[in-house]
């Protein structure tokens, strides 16, 4: 980093949310901030699948829509990249300005509509990075004009599962109208059944995660976790934004449609994980996101039932230096408990569920 970002934070935040993303991409690209590279400990180490996770702290899905900046984000300390969402055609999303900054919340509110290149450019670049090593996954959704939204993720599945470390199912964005019906137990047991028989025709075998949204009841969610099991989708990613509003908002954007993110999302999203992993039983790794900021966040996430974590909206008010810091925060406080992510995972879901 050139100069701390306390000190170009004022500058930025006077800009348009969605210019400031496009600045950061480019700054990634080109190197100008730098990192640490992967962190790794004992204590932070995990093979899930057979991928092997120098740490648990991933970079969300949404940052990078297109798989432009991968192996940048990787040397932020990251232990791994979830790229995406991506979609079969490219299309532009819905119209700005359509991301806004709560400040005082230290939140977001998004309502882009999957604005990406398309699978064919996401492939092109994945393909291109594949020997650089790194664990990267790639985000899958549905075109708005998706007749059969489906087939768009099992076309997700056979144009990118090769070139990504694994797939996540995105059923939970709030911004492509019917998208979040997914959810609902026929459709989705029509999706799972899909994708799972596209995956076995592919002769490429990719862990899958279904990314869900916050807004659901535990008994949602223990169906879903149902669905999972029987059709041996790998894990639950929990979760997307919320449509929610809590009380505790002061900003004046609060008002915004589109999905919330960032600090006010942390105590829903964490409680819908550890609702999933109490249904999972050990059947189902889970990804926590929602809110995570600091150290102790990310060791609450993993404590409440995740076995990764990941983060996007406090990247906008930490900085890139961030990452970097939760992790090297998190296995400090590993080492003096004795524990590690694995050891820790799940430990208090039942207080988090209650
Ligand atoms: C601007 C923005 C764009 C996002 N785009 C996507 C997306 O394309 N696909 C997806 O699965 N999630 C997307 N998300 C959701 C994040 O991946 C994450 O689930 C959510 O923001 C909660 O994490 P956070 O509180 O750390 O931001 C987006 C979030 C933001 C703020």
């Amino acid at each position: 980093m050139i100069l701390p970002y306390p000190l170009i934070r004022p500058f930025l935040f006077a800009l348009e949310p969605e210019r400031v993303h496009r600045l950061t991409l480019r700054a990634l690209r080109m190197g100008l901030a730098g990192g640490p590279g992967a962190l790794a400990s004992p204590r932070l180490r995990q093979t899930l699948f057979g991928i092997e996770f120098s740490n648990p702290l991933g970079l969300a899905a949404g940052f990078d829509k297109n798989a432009e900046a991968a192996d940048a984000a990787l040397r932020l300390g990251f232990g791994f990249v979830e790229c995406g969402t991506v979609t079969p055609k490219p299309q532009d999303g819905n119209a700005r300005p359509r991301i806004f900054r709560l400040k005082a919340d230290r939140a977001v509110i998004n309502r882009l509509g999957f604005n990406n290149e398309g699978h064919r450019a996401a492939q092109a670049r994945l393909t291109a990075r594949a020997g650089r090593g790194g664990v990267v996954g790639i985000n899958i959704g549905a075109n708005k004009d998706a007749v059969d939204r489906a087939a768009d993720y099992v076309a997700g599945y056979r144009a990118l599962a090769a070139s990504a470390s694994y797939v996540t199912a995105n059923i939970s964005s709030p911004n492509t109208p019917g998208l979040r019906g997914l959810q609902n137990p026929d459709e989705l047991n029509d999706l799972l059944a899909r994708l799972v028989a596209a995956r076995a025709e592919s002769g490429v075998h990719r862990p899958i995660w279904l990314k869900i949204a916050p807004d659901l009841d535990a008994e949602a969610i223990a169906a879903i976790v149902e669905a999972c099991v029987a059709h041996g989708i790998e894990g639950l990613a929990v979760s997307n934004t919320t449509l929610a509003r809590p009380e505790t908002l002061g900003s004046a954007a609060k008002g915004e449609s589109g999905g919330l993110s960032g600090a006010p999302l942390f105590l829903p999203s964490t409680r819908a994980l550890a609702a999933a992993f109490l249904a999972a039983k050990g059947r189902l790794k889970l990804i926590g996101i929602g809110g995570v900021a600091s150290a102790d966040d990310a060791y609450a996430k993993i404590a409440a039932g995740a076995s990764l974590v990941q983060l996007y909206s406090a990247m906008i008010y930490g900085g890139p230096d961030l990452p970097a810091r939760i992790v090297r925060g998190l296995d400090v406080r590993l080492e003096r408990e004795g524990l590690s992510v694995a050891a820790l995972t799940g430990r208090d879901a039942a207080a988090w569920a209650g």
